[in-house]
Protein backbone atom coordinates (compact mmCIF):
# COMPACT_ATOMS: atom_id res chain seq x y z
CA UNK A 1 0.00 0.00 0.00
CA UNK A 2 1.12 3.01 -0.87
CA UNK A 3 0.17 6.05 1.26
CA UNK A 4 0.56 9.62 -0.11
CA UNK A 5 0.78 12.85 1.90
CA UNK A 6 1.12 16.20 0.08
CA UNK A 7 3.90 18.60 0.66
CA UNK A 8 1.60 21.48 1.46
CA UNK A 9 -0.27 19.33 4.77
CA UNK A 10 -1.55 20.61 8.05
CA UNK A 11 -2.19 23.66 9.08
CA UNK A 12 -1.20 26.98 7.13
CA UNK A 13 0.71 29.29 8.09
CA UNK A 14 -2.18 32.24 9.28
CA UNK A 15 -4.13 29.28 11.22
CA UNK A 16 -0.67 28.24 12.86
CA UNK A 17 -0.14 31.59 14.41
CA UNK A 18 -4.24 31.48 15.46
CA UNK A 19 -3.56 28.32 17.53
CA UNK A 20 -0.31 29.30 18.86
CA UNK A 21 -1.79 32.35 20.33
CA UNK A 22 -4.76 30.63 21.80
CA UNK A 23 -2.29 28.25 23.20
CA UNK A 24 -0.32 30.73 24.72
CA UNK A 25 -3.59 32.25 26.07
CA UNK A 26 -5.03 29.58 28.02
CA UNK A 27 -6.57 31.73 30.97
CA UNK A 28 -10.07 32.30 32.42
CA UNK A 29 -10.38 35.79 31.25
CA UNK A 30 -9.48 35.26 27.34
CA UNK A 31 -12.25 34.22 24.98
CA UNK A 32 -12.02 33.05 21.43
CA UNK A 33 -14.60 34.91 18.93
CA UNK A 34 -15.96 32.07 17.79
CA UNK A 35 -13.99 28.64 16.82
CA UNK A 36 -10.60 29.79 16.60
CA UNK A 37 -10.26 26.79 13.53
CA UNK A 38 -13.07 24.89 12.05
CA UNK A 39 -11.47 21.74 13.77
CA UNK A 40 -13.92 20.22 16.45
CA UNK A 41 -10.33 17.98 18.53
CA UNK A 42 -8.35 21.34 18.58
CA UNK A 43 -11.48 23.30 19.71
CA UNK A 44 -12.07 20.82 22.53
CA UNK A 45 -8.25 20.73 23.81
CA UNK A 46 -8.76 24.18 23.71
CA UNK A 47 -11.77 24.32 25.93
CA UNK A 48 -10.73 21.51 28.53
CA UNK A 49 -7.04 23.82 28.93
CA UNK A 50 -9.68 26.67 30.36
CA UNK A 51 -10.02 28.98 27.19
CA UNK A 52 -13.81 30.33 26.56
CA UNK A 53 -15.35 30.57 23.33
CA UNK A 54 -18.57 32.62 22.72
CA UNK A 55 -20.15 33.61 19.37
CA UNK A 56 -21.65 37.03 20.69
CA UNK A 57 -19.71 39.21 22.62
CA UNK A 58 -22.94 39.79 24.93
CA UNK A 59 -22.46 35.95 25.79
CA UNK A 60 -18.88 37.13 28.12
CA UNK A 61 -19.85 37.23 31.05
CA UNK A 62 -18.56 40.32 33.74
CA UNK A 63 -15.17 40.19 34.80
CA UNK A 64 -11.76 42.22 34.50
CA UNK A 65 -9.05 42.29 32.52
CA UNK A 66 -11.03 40.22 29.79
CA UNK A 67 -9.23 39.23 26.31
CA UNK A 68 -11.19 38.20 23.09
CA UNK A 69 -8.75 36.76 20.48
CA UNK A 70 -9.22 37.02 16.93
CA UNK A 71 -9.45 33.86 15.03
CA UNK A 72 -7.64 33.89 11.77
CA UNK A 73 -10.57 34.45 9.64
CA UNK A 74 -11.03 37.71 10.76
CA UNK A 75 -14.63 39.77 11.99
CA UNK A 76 -16.10 43.42 10.32
CA UNK A 77 -15.01 46.37 11.53
CA UNK A 78 -18.10 47.08 13.88
CA UNK A 79 -16.49 43.77 16.12
CA UNK A 80 -13.50 45.37 16.41
CA UNK A 81 -15.02 48.77 17.45
CA UNK A 82 -17.68 46.77 19.66
CA UNK A 83 -14.38 44.91 21.33
CA UNK A 84 -12.58 48.17 22.08
CA UNK A 85 -15.94 50.04 23.38
CA UNK A 86 -16.77 47.61 26.00
CA UNK A 87 -12.63 48.36 27.66
CA UNK A 88 -11.47 44.35 26.18
CA UNK A 89 -8.22 43.61 25.12
CA UNK A 90 -7.85 42.83 21.45
CA UNK A 91 -5.75 39.95 20.60
CA UNK A 92 -5.83 40.07 16.79
CA UNK A 93 -5.15 37.10 14.69
CA UNK A 94 -6.51 38.02 11.27
CA UNK A 95 -4.53 36.19 9.18
CA UNK A 96 -2.44 39.26 7.55
CA UNK A 97 -3.91 37.72 3.83
CA UNK A 98 -7.47 38.26 5.01
CA UNK A 99 -6.55 41.30 6.50
CA UNK A 100 -5.29 42.42 3.06
CA UNK A 101 -9.22 41.69 1.81
CA UNK A 102 -10.67 43.84 4.58
CA UNK A 103 -8.28 47.04 3.41
CA UNK A 104 -8.93 46.69 -0.03
CA UNK A 105 -12.98 46.06 0.44
CA UNK A 106 -12.72 49.25 3.06
CA UNK A 107 -10.56 51.53 0.10
CA UNK A 108 -13.08 50.47 -2.71
CA UNK A 109 -15.87 51.24 -0.56
CA UNK A 110 -14.49 54.32 0.47
CA UNK A 111 -14.39 55.45 -3.39
CA UNK A 112 -17.93 54.08 -4.12
CA UNK A 113 -17.47 50.62 -5.61
CA UNK A 114 -20.16 48.13 -4.69
CA UNK A 115 -18.33 44.60 -3.35
CA UNK A 116 -19.13 41.23 -4.75
CA UNK A 117 -17.55 38.85 -2.79
CA UNK A 118 -17.05 35.13 -4.23
CA UNK A 119 -17.43 32.94 -1.90
CA UNK A 120 -19.62 30.85 0.87
CA UNK A 121 -22.13 33.20 2.01
CA UNK A 122 -22.68 32.92 5.70
CA UNK A 123 -19.25 32.00 5.98
CA UNK A 124 -17.32 33.85 8.99
CA UNK A 125 -14.78 35.28 6.45
CA UNK A 126 -17.06 36.33 4.22
CA UNK A 127 -19.10 37.89 6.54
CA UNK A 128 -15.85 39.62 8.57
CA UNK A 129 -15.46 40.96 4.68
CA UNK A 130 -18.49 42.30 3.66
CA UNK A 131 -18.58 44.23 7.20
CA UNK A 132 -15.55 46.27 5.90
CA UNK A 133 -17.61 47.90 3.31
CA UNK A 134 -19.74 51.19 3.63
CA UNK A 135 -21.67 50.25 0.25
CA UNK A 136 -23.74 47.66 -1.18
CA UNK A 137 -22.33 43.72 -0.99
CA UNK A 138 -22.95 40.89 -3.27
CA UNK A 139 -21.95 37.80 -2.23
CA UNK A 140 -21.89 34.67 -5.43
CA UNK A 141 -20.53 31.02 -4.44
CA UNK A 142 -20.36 30.13 -8.08
CA UNK A 143 -21.71 30.88 -11.93
CA UNK A 144 -25.42 29.60 -11.22
CA UNK A 145 -25.94 32.17 -8.21
CA UNK A 146 -24.41 35.30 -10.84
CA UNK A 147 -26.29 34.26 -13.46
CA UNK A 148 -29.41 34.50 -10.97
CA UNK A 149 -28.74 37.34 -9.14
CA UNK A 150 -26.89 40.03 -11.39
CA UNK A 151 -29.00 40.74 -13.81
CA UNK A 152 -31.59 41.45 -10.92
CA UNK A 153 -29.17 43.66 -9.42
CA UNK A 154 -28.91 47.07 -9.56
CA UNK A 155 -25.24 48.25 -8.72
CA UNK A 156 -23.44 51.62 -7.67
CA UNK A 157 -22.61 53.90 -11.41
CA UNK A 158 -19.07 53.99 -9.68
CA UNK A 159 -18.03 50.63 -10.29
CA UNK A 160 -18.04 47.07 -8.76
CA UNK A 161 -15.04 45.79 -6.68
CA UNK A 162 -14.31 41.75 -7.10
CA UNK A 163 -12.81 39.75 -4.54
CA UNK A 164 -12.51 36.20 -3.66
CA UNK A 165 -12.91 34.98 -0.26
CA UNK A 166 -9.34 33.45 0.76
CA UNK A 167 -9.96 29.33 0.78
CA UNK A 168 -12.40 29.41 -2.32
CA UNK A 169 -12.33 27.35 -5.18
CA UNK A 170 -9.99 28.90 -8.14
CA UNK A 171 -11.65 27.89 -11.39
CA UNK A 172 -15.16 28.94 -9.77
CA UNK A 173 -13.67 32.50 -8.59
CA UNK A 174 -12.74 32.86 -12.77
CA UNK A 175 -16.16 31.69 -14.38
CA UNK A 176 -17.87 33.96 -12.25
CA UNK A 177 -15.80 36.81 -12.84
CA UNK A 178 -15.52 36.06 -16.52
CA UNK A 179 -19.70 36.16 -16.43
CA UNK A 180 -19.44 39.33 -14.18
CA UNK A 181 -17.27 41.36 -16.46
CA UNK A 182 -19.34 40.36 -19.88
CA UNK A 183 -22.67 41.79 -18.06
CA UNK A 184 -21.63 44.52 -16.28
CA UNK A 185 -19.25 47.95 -16.49
CA UNK A 186 -16.49 49.47 -14.37
CA UNK A 187 -15.36 46.28 -12.68
CA UNK A 188 -12.53 46.31 -10.87
CA UNK A 189 -11.16 42.93 -9.29
CA UNK A 190 -8.45 41.06 -7.26
CA UNK A 191 -7.65 37.31 -7.14
CA UNK A 192 -7.34 37.29 -3.68
CA UNK A 193 -7.34 33.53 -3.33
CA UNK A 194 -4.74 32.51 -1.11
CA UNK A 195 -1.59 30.69 -2.25
CA UNK A 196 -1.82 28.10 0.38
CA UNK A 197 -5.27 27.24 -0.57
CA UNK A 198 -4.65 27.35 -4.49
CA UNK A 199 -1.39 25.32 -4.32
CA UNK A 200 -3.05 22.52 -2.05
CA UNK A 201 -6.41 22.24 -4.70
CA UNK A 202 -4.13 22.13 -7.42
CA UNK A 203 -1.81 18.82 -6.13
CA UNK A 204 -5.27 17.40 -4.90
CA UNK A 205 -6.46 17.87 -8.03
CA UNK A 206 -3.07 16.45 -9.87
CA UNK A 207 -2.52 13.43 -7.06
CA UNK A 208 -6.47 12.12 -7.09
CA UNK A 209 -5.85 10.95 -10.12
CA UNK A 210 -3.37 8.82 -9.82
CA UNK A 211 -4.51 7.11 -6.88
CA UNK A 212 -7.52 4.35 -6.19
CA UNK A 213 -8.57 6.09 -2.94
CA UNK A 214 -8.55 9.78 -1.50
CA UNK A 215 -9.39 10.96 2.19
CA UNK A 216 -9.65 14.08 3.14
CA UNK A 217 -8.98 14.72 6.56
CA UNK A 218 -10.46 18.21 8.11
CA UNK A 219 -13.42 19.57 9.97
CA UNK A 220 -16.68 19.49 8.02
CA UNK A 221 -17.80 23.48 8.95
CA UNK A 222 -14.27 24.00 7.30
CA UNK A 223 -14.71 25.56 3.74
CA UNK A 224 -11.06 24.78 2.96
CA UNK A 225 -11.71 21.21 3.28
CA UNK A 226 -14.99 20.96 1.63
CA UNK A 227 -13.38 22.46 -1.18
CA UNK A 228 -10.97 19.88 -1.34
CA UNK A 229 -13.48 17.09 -1.04
CA UNK A 230 -15.30 18.26 -3.93
CA UNK A 231 -12.28 19.06 -5.80
CA UNK A 232 -10.77 15.30 -5.09
CA UNK A 233 -14.84 13.36 -6.17
CA UNK A 234 -14.50 15.06 -9.08
CA UNK A 235 -11.14 13.39 -10.12
CA UNK A 236 -11.73 10.01 -8.18
CA UNK A 237 -15.12 8.60 -7.32
CA UNK A 238 -13.34 6.74 -4.22
CA UNK A 239 -13.38 9.99 -2.01
CA UNK A 240 -13.86 10.38 1.42
CA UNK A 241 -14.62 13.08 4.34
CA UNK A 242 -13.61 12.42 7.55
CA UNK A 243 -13.13 14.98 10.58
CA UNK A 244 -10.93 12.08 12.50
CA UNK A 245 -9.46 8.81 12.70
CA UNK A 246 -12.73 7.98 14.64
CA UNK A 247 -14.73 8.22 11.33
CA UNK A 248 -12.71 6.31 9.32
CA UNK A 249 -14.10 3.19 7.55
CA UNK A 250 -11.51 0.68 6.56
CA UNK A 251 -13.58 -0.92 4.39
CA UNK A 252 -12.65 2.03 1.80
CA UNK A 253 -9.25 0.39 1.61
CA UNK A 254 -10.45 -2.92 0.20
CA UNK A 255 -8.90 -3.89 -3.32
CA UNK A 256 -6.88 -0.33 -2.89
CA UNK A 257 -2.95 -0.30 -3.43
CA UNK A 258 -2.44 3.31 -3.21
CA UNK A 259 -4.55 5.98 -0.89
CA UNK A 260 -4.22 9.61 -0.72
CA UNK A 261 -4.32 11.38 2.61
CA UNK A 262 -5.72 15.26 2.10
CA UNK A 263 -5.85 18.22 4.50
CA UNK A 264 -7.22 21.31 5.04
CA UNK A 265 -5.47 25.21 6.20
CA UNK A 266 -7.29 24.20 9.21
CA UNK A 267 -6.79 20.18 9.76
CA UNK A 268 -3.41 19.17 12.75
CA UNK A 269 -0.67 17.08 12.05
CA UNK A 270 -1.78 14.82 14.87
CA UNK A 271 -5.23 14.24 12.75
CA UNK A 272 -2.98 12.91 9.47
CA UNK A 273 -0.94 11.19 11.38
CA UNK A 274 -3.89 9.24 13.43
CA UNK A 275 -5.21 8.23 10.31
CA UNK A 276 -2.08 7.16 9.10
CA UNK A 277 -1.46 4.68 11.47
CA UNK A 278 -5.20 3.09 11.04
CA UNK A 279 -3.96 2.61 7.50
CA UNK A 280 -0.49 0.94 8.55
CA UNK A 281 -2.50 -1.29 11.01
CA UNK A 282 -4.75 -2.52 8.63
CA UNK A 283 -1.98 -3.44 6.03
CA UNK A 284 -0.41 -5.15 9.25
CA UNK A 285 -3.29 -7.33 10.06
CA UNK A 286 -3.91 -8.29 5.58
CA UNK A 287 -0.18 -8.44 5.13
CA UNK A 288 0.14 -5.66 3.19
CA UNK A 289 3.49 -3.55 2.79
CA UNK A 290 3.22 -0.01 3.54
CA UNK A 291 5.10 2.74 2.43
CA UNK A 292 4.14 6.54 3.07
CA UNK A 293 5.49 8.88 0.39
CA UNK A 294 5.65 12.41 0.00
CA UNK A 295 5.20 12.90 -3.47
FE1 LIG B 1 -4.48 32.82 5.83
FE2 LIG B 1 -4.44 31.49 3.61
FE3 LIG B 1 -4.53 30.23 5.85
S1 LIG B 1 -5.62 33.32 4.02
S2 LIG B 1 -5.65 31.56 7.20
S3 LIG B 1 -2.81 31.51 5.13
S4 LIG B 1 -5.62 29.63 4.01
Amino acid sequence: MKCYIPIHSGFCFGVDLAVKAAYKNLDTSTYMYGDIVHNPSVIADLRSKGLGLVDSLDDIPNGKDINVLIRAHGVSESIITEVKNRGYGIIDKTCPRVKKVHEIVADASCRGLDIIIIGTPNHPEVLGIAGWAKTQTVVLRDLSDAQKIIPNTSFSEKGICIIAQTTHNKERFEQVYKYCSSVLPHIEHYDTICDATAIRQEEIRRLSLTVNCVIVIGGKTSSNVTRLYEIASEYNNNTHHIESANEFDVSALKGVDSVLLASGASTPESSIAEVVKCIENYCLKNKLSFELLKP
